[in-house]
């Protein structure tokens, strides 16, 4: 199987995605585990200039995101599920959708449109979307890169973005409670994707 985790920084999303790889290992799969931006060479430096350089233009932002998103489908993501793996990935198309495609305004339609293009069409099979509100979010990070660095309004439109995607894509997005205590929110997210193993 193929899942996504997704949600504002500090949802615990990242936990979830750890915690969904570890127990799918223990039940004896084999488990590629991977994140956005990064998880290639490529895509690592890519990083670099999406999180700690400049400021760019929205349509550069989103190209540089779905530049490193076609390296990591076509190396990585592809291959492992081929192999009959399964791949947890923290972050893919629909961090797109949310902070370029909605917060920064740019179309979810053209934003999905692109990034499609970009992944040949490679979905996720179910994305866990973990919602906490916007000032809980922000309480439990530091804002490090450039992005998170953004104002509240910002945060609170990717929020919004979040929620208006789980409803645009039910049956692949299933959104959870951030505020449950990790493990378990752990089991509550093993148990919704019980049907796809
Ligand atoms: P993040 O998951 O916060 O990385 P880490 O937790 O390792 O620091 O991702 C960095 C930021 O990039 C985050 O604020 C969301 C943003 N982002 C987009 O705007 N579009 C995208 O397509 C992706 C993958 C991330």
């Amino acid at each position: 199987m193929f899942v996504t985790f997704e949600g504002l920084d500090g949802s615990g999303k990242s936990t979830q995605a750890q915690l969904l790889a570890d127990a799918l290992r223990g039940q004896g799969r084999d488990v590629v585990a991977t994140r956005e931006p990064g998880g290639t060479p490529l895509g690592e430096q890519v990083r670099q200039i999406l999180l700690d350089g400049h400021a760019m233009v929205p349509w550069a932002e989103a190209a540089l995101f779905a530049a490193a998103r076609a390296e990591l489908a076509e190396t990585v993501i592809v291959p492992a599920l081929q192999a009959g793996k399964d791949v947890v990935s923290d972050r893919y198309i629909d961090s797109s959708l949310a902070y370029q495609g909605i917060a920064r305004d740019l179309g979810v339609d053209r934003i999905l449109r692109l990034n499609l293009e970009a992944t040949r069409g490679v979905l996720p099979d179910r994305t866990i979307l973990v919602l906490v509100d916007p000032e809980t979010a922000r309480a439990r990070t530091r804002a490090s890169d450039r992005i998170e660095r953004e104002s509240a309004e910002f945060h609170a439109a990717v929020d919004d973005a979040y929620r208006a995607l789980a409803a645009m894509f039910p049956n692949r997005i299933v959104a959870v409670d951030g505020t449950t205590p990790p493990k378990e929110l752990a089991q509550k997210i093993l148990g919704r994707l019980r049907d796809l193993s």
